[in-house]
């Protein structure tokens, strides 16, 4: 070995977004990371064969593409439902998912779970924890009903002494909470360090490649969301699902922003229960089981997300401000989008919002990202402003211009079919989506061509529809 490689590399990286460069430059200057950061001088870990842990006969030669199986990943298939959507079928061996979410959200309650179902079917399964004592654990577990046969846990976060245990041990099902929690000797920042995390990644990675074992990692979130270490942790796994929930609310959702092996589109939903995380199968139903009739500031809009349809209740308040510039709260929509919906409803629809303060908000904790959405948000915007409440019949679904007109928007039917299968007799949309639609039984279609058309039929004229 030279001199050369003996010498300690050392390198600049910010320790919000992982960004590396060999030089100092004051603050990070990545184009996506706004943390405003200033880079902090890390050592990095002596280069190293990618062979030196572990040796795979086969995956380092070349292979020919038309020679490689194809047979399916086999899958696991966990109880939770819920959890299979969102993983695309399943579980697939040898896979990495990343949970990551809010502390408290529900990510150590939701392995110990998985790790339940999967001990409870023989498998072997070993959960790292380096956040929790064995003892905490075993209360969790407790309440969660069961009492740990073939869990088995292991204390140890330093990641070279580990992976000789994992190796030696062998489970089926590895569990590492969290992955901020490892560290490994021959990287010199602390544990949780952009550095550590993503060693910690890659050795897992390879790991679970070899042994064809999947792995589950719980990880933090930063104060903007994203999975705290760097970026590259990301790209290395196969699958990053966040847990999410809005303040006070039991509901979790679980949405994938990346997955090897699905669709992203897919969201799951769960209920924080006294003990642990249920499956909610019919979230709309839950939802609307809450919902106050006849509310003022209220629309109901069938949104997609993946391959199910939601029926969800858009809520809003106008109050009269003295503010110069009147507040404007976003609450499980987006912001901007909710200020373009509240200019157009002002100037293409009379809707007089311009001295009120607004606050809008999706019921149970939900996010919307449709413009299918919009319709119900300038409804429930102009059904508070005029304090006239919607039909508890209506639902209504379409997208807004710029103009005040109304688009249509794609999957009319299964949008529909929803309203319909919950028991909801009319449904406002734009014109433009009636081509091709079959109407179910009992519904009345009450299409319209701009936003101002629609309000003064859904508001001043509650009862009229068009029977097809
Ligand atoms: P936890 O899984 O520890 O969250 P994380 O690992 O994401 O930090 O869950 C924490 C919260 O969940 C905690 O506030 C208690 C609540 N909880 C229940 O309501 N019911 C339960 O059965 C369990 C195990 C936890
Ligand atoms: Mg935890």
């Amino acid at each position: 070995m030279t001199r050369q490689s003996e010498r300690r590399r050392r390198a600049f990286a910010c320790q919000e977004c992982g960004y590396q460069s060999s030089k100092w430059m004051g603050f990070c200057p990545a184009p996506s990371c706004n943390s405003g950061s200033p880079l902090v001088e890390i050592e990095l870990a002596p280069a190293r064969s990618p062979r030196s842990h572990w040796v795979d006969d086969n995956s380092t030669l070349p292979q020919e593409l038309s020679r490689v199986s194809e047979e399916s990943f086999p899958r696991i298939q966990l109880p939770s439902q819920e959890l299979n959507r969102v993983l695309g079928g399943g579980l697939v061996a040898g896979s990495v998912v990343l949970l990551a979410g809010e502390p408290g959200v529900g990510k150590s309650t939701l392995l110990l779970q998985v790790a339940q179902s999967l001990a409870s079917s023989g498998r072997k399964v070993l959960y790292v924890c380096g956040e929790e004592s064995a003892q905490q654990i075993k209360l969790r577990s407790k309440r969660l009903g069961f009492d740990g046969q073939g869990i088995f846990l292991l204390g140890e976060t330093d990641l070279g002494p580990m992976l000789e245990k994992l190796e030696e041990f062998r489970p089926e099902i590895l569990m590492v909470d969290s992955i901020q929690t490892l560290y490994s000797e021959e990287v010199p920042s602390g544990p949780g360090s952009v550095a550590q995390v993503r060693e910690a990644g890659l050795q897992l990675t390879r790991w679970a490649k070899l042994r064809h074992a999947p792995i589950l990692l719980a990880g933090h979130i930063t104060k903007d969301g994203s999975v705290a270490g760097p970026r590259v942790l990301e790209h290395m796994v196969d699958v990053v699902a966040y847990l999410e929930s809005q303040e006070f609310s039991s509901y979790r959702i679980l949405r994938s922003s990346k997955n090897r092996f699905g669709s992203t589109a897919e969201v799951g939903v769960f209920e924080m229960t006294g003990n642990g995380l249920s499956d909610v199968p019919d979230p709309s139903r839950a939802l609307l089981s809450q919902r106050q009739e006849n509310a003022v500031g209220s629309a109901l809009a069938p949104v997609v997300e993946g391959s199910r349809p939601l029926l969800l209740e858009v809520q809003a308040l106008t109050s009269p401000t003295q503010l110069p510039a009147p507040r404007r709260v976003a609450n499980g929509v987006d912001h901007s989008r909710m200020l373009m919906i509240a200019a157009v409803a002002g100037r293409r629809a009379g809707v007089e919002l311009a001295g009120q303060d607004i606050i809008v908000s999706v019921a149970g904790g939900f996010q919307v990202s449709e413009p299918a959405a919009d319709l119900a948000m300038a409804l429930a915007m102009a059904s508070s402003l005029r304090n006239a409440a919607i039909s508890p019949e209506l639902v209504a679904f379409g997208e807004i211009g710029l103009s005040g007109e109304l688009r249509t928007v794609p999957q009319a039917q299964r949008r529909l079919d929803e309203a319909a299968r919950l028991g909801f007799s009319q449904c406002a949309l734009p014109e433009a989506s009636l081509e091709g639609l079959a109407p179910p039984d009992g519904m009345k279609l009450r299409p319209a061509r701009t936003l101002r058309q629609m309000l003064r039929a859904v508001l001043e004229k509650p009862d009229r529809g068009l029977d097809i």
